[in-house]
């Protein structure tokens, strides 16, 4: 067999994106024993850097070992008992993915749709709210599949005046655009690394209130083979999976480090790294260099006679929904920016799939050479396929962007 040896790609797609290169070295530091105390050492050190990330005091602050969707099928099996009503407001194909996990879980799903490239207003979720009267209220922040950014500021003190448990998903989010988990009364929030956090895919930080908290360790259980005595059976039903019971995964990580999965480690160095990373430029300082760069990359794609998807108003900082001009094959272009270029671009799902591309700019790729290379060589590519513009124009106007900033 060769060596490993991929192709030095540009990942500007939705994410993955290419690991800053202190979070892939991370990766490679050698392991050490699950109860060794330096590694519960990190485990702590890892539940205070997340709770930085999330915004919060939350002590319940940990990893989910798993993709970013680990993160949501824990913290969604684990609250959701079979007929309970949740409520999921759908405004793409991640607000589709948490329907389908709550209805694994066996929950009664109630949604609400929206036409993809809008969000909700606060009074429509309301209002939804008060017809269904769900347990928990589960909604995605920033939709790659649709590039919107669905504001969660108001819906917080909704869900506390109805009783009910309020979850995001900020996988693609978290890092790029504003999160507030305490003062937005998020009761459990989810993500991932593979996005504006910069860092490969493997591991879901999640925080959960002490509400969230309670509630599940009503349905707290021990396995045989480790119970002692003082542990006592939750009165409620049996979480359903072993593997994202949040109760055990909380005795792991907790003082009792009651032993349950063995931790990934290396994804624990970097989703250690990936927070120390966000931290040190300072979470406003990100936002704002996602913001800039994904300006650029819009006002660049519109100097290339291409069309913005979606409301602008509410578009996330990190991903740019361009739609794919009539006369040139959107596959084909995607492929030649690939083979000739090593730039990987978007495409898209469900009633998007061949309309639009997605141009992300996030994380280690938030930066001003990623989108004038990105730029140049998709006018390259457009020009020799027919799309009309005016040669230049993409790259003036991203220039433009970054004279202005
Ligand atoms: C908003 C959102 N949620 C969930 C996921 C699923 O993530 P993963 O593939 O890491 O499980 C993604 C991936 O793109 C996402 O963008």
């Amino acid at each position: 067999m060769k060596r490993l040896n991929p192709p030095p790609r540009l990942l500007m797609g939705p994410g993955p994106i290419n690991c800053y290169p202190r979070v892939l070295s991370a990766m490679s530091t050698q392991l050490i024993g699950q109860y060794d105390p330096v590694m519960t050492g990190y485990m702590n050190e890892v539940m205070g850097l997340y709770r930085q990330v999330f915004k919060t005091d939350n002590k319940a602050t940990l990893l989910i070992d798993g993709t970013s969707r680990a993160g949501i099928e824990a913290v969604l099996v684990s609250c959701i008992e079979p007929g309970d009503k949740v409520l999921v407001p759908v405004f793409g194909r991640f607000g589709h993915l948490l329907q389908e996990i709550a209805e694994r879980a066996g929950a009664e799903v109630h949604t609400i749709e929206v036409p993809w490239g809008e969000v909700f207003s606060p009074e429509q979720v309301e209002d939804a709210i008060k017809r269904v009267r769900p347990k928990v209220l589960a909604m995605v922040q920033g939709d790659t599949s649709t590039t919107m950014l669905q504001p969660l500021e108001h819906l917080g003190e909704i869900c506390r005046r109805y009783d009910v448990l309020f979850y995001s998903d900020a996988t693609a989010s978290i890092g790029g655009n504003p999160f507030e988990t305490d003062l937005w009364q998020l009761d459990a929030v989810s993500v991932g690394l593979q996005k504006c956090l910069g860092g490969p895919s493997g591991s879901a930080p999640i925080t959960l209130s002490e509400r969230y908290v309670e509630l599940v360790r009503q349905r707290h259980h021990v396995e045989a083979g480790i119970r002692s005595e003082h542990h006592k059976s939750g009165s409620a039903s049996r979480i359903r999976s072993n593997y994202f019971d949040i109760p055990m995964i909380l005795d792991y990580w907790g003082e009792e480090r009651l032993n349950h999965h063995t931790e990934a480690t290396s994804m624990l160095y970097c989703a250690r790294e990936c927070a120390i990373n966000l931290i040190e430029e300072g979470q406003e300082n990100c936002i704002a260099r996602h913001t800039l760069h994904g300006n650029a990359m819009a006002q660049g794609a519109m100097g290339l006679n291409l069309q913005l998807f979606g409301d602008q108003q509410h578009k996330m900082t990190n991903v740019v929904g361009v739609y794919i001009p009539e006369n040139v094959d959107g596959e084909q272009i995607r492929s030649q920016l690939l083979q000739d270029f090593n730039i990987e671009i978007g495409t898209s799902f469900g009633p998007l799939h061949g309309k639009i591309w997605r141009l992300g700019t996030m994380g280690y790729n938030a930066r001003k050479d990623a989108v004038l290379h990105t730029l140049q060589s998709l006018e390259t590519v457009l020009r020799r396929a027919g799309h009309k513009m005016s040669p230049g124009e993409g790259i003036d106007n991203a220039l433009e962007v970054y004279q202005s900033a």
